[in-house]
């Protein structure tokens, strides 16, 4: 069964709105993991704008399923997630003024870079996935340099303003994942899905995780963080 991986920066987000103690992430991770979530992740921005490192420090000494870090391929985060040891890496594109991470990976470009990135880790004993667009280039790319696990920005997806436009969205998709399974990797999918749009994406069923976080926090506000993770979580599975 597909599993579901929540990330909960947007808890760390309203508690920074007015710098003070709440709502605490690690009640939120406990809470998350009680709904049935496989996983928990956090995205530890460079210019720490939502989750803390003394969140970071804290969510992995509680966390009980599979914490999944995601972080820019920078030396300064690398040392970070060699101190904490977290369960997977998921190393992501950053840029400071955007809102959200905005697309996947650019690994042809950093090839060389990212290639030292994954043996470090990988020789700390940390499982590594990339983050990267639906294209079979920078997939091909993603394996060359030992890559053993990737995760499909669906951004695209989630933002079409048309259905025919999501459907072909879909279909590119799809063709990555089958490709990336062809060539040995594990798969993930994530970023822009909501209760709505995810079921296209999660009856592909050579996917192993999807990672949710804007559309389930949000959804929590309203009828709380566990109806929300056990909705999506519901909807996941019924596919
Ligand atoms: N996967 C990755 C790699 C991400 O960077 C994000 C956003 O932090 C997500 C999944 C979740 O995206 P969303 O918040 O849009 O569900």
């Amino acid at each position: 069964m597909t599993r579901l991986g929540v990330n909960i920066d947007h808890v760390a987000t309203l508690r920074q709105a007015r710098g003070g103690k709440e709502p605490e992430p690690v009640a939120a991770a406990i809470l998350v993991e009680s709904a049935g979530a496989d996983g928990i992740v956090v995205h530890l921005r460079e210019d720490r704008r939502h989750v803390q490192d003394r969140d970071l420090q804290l969510l992995r000494q509680i966390i009980t399923t599979h914490l999944n870090l995601e972080m820019a391929p920078t030396t300064d985060m690398v040392n970070t997630a060699i101190e904490i040891g977290p369960d997977l890496v998921t190393l992501v594109p950053e840029r400071r003024e955007e809102l959200t991470t905005e697309g996947g990976l650019e690994v042809i470009k950093q090839r060389e870079r990212l290639k030292k990135v994954l043996a470090t880790l990988h020789k700390n004993n940390i499982k590594v996935s990339i983050f990267i667009d639906p294209d079979i280039k920078q997939i091909e790319t993603a394996h060359e340099i030992g890559a053993k696990i990737i995760e499909i920005h669906t951004g695209m997806y989630a933002n079409a303003s048309a259905p025919h436009e999501a459907e072909r969205e879909r279909e590119n998709i799809l063709n990555a994942v089958m490709f990336a399974k062809n060539i040995g990797l594990h798969v993930s999918a994530g970023h822009g899905l909501n209760y709505k749009n995810v079921s296209r994406i999660a009856n592909i069923r050579e996917i192993e995780e999807l990672n949710i976080g804007h559309s389930i926090i949000s959804r929590a506000v309203l009828v709380g963080i566990e109806r929300a993770v056990g909705e999506m979580k519901r909807l996941i599975s019924e596919t």
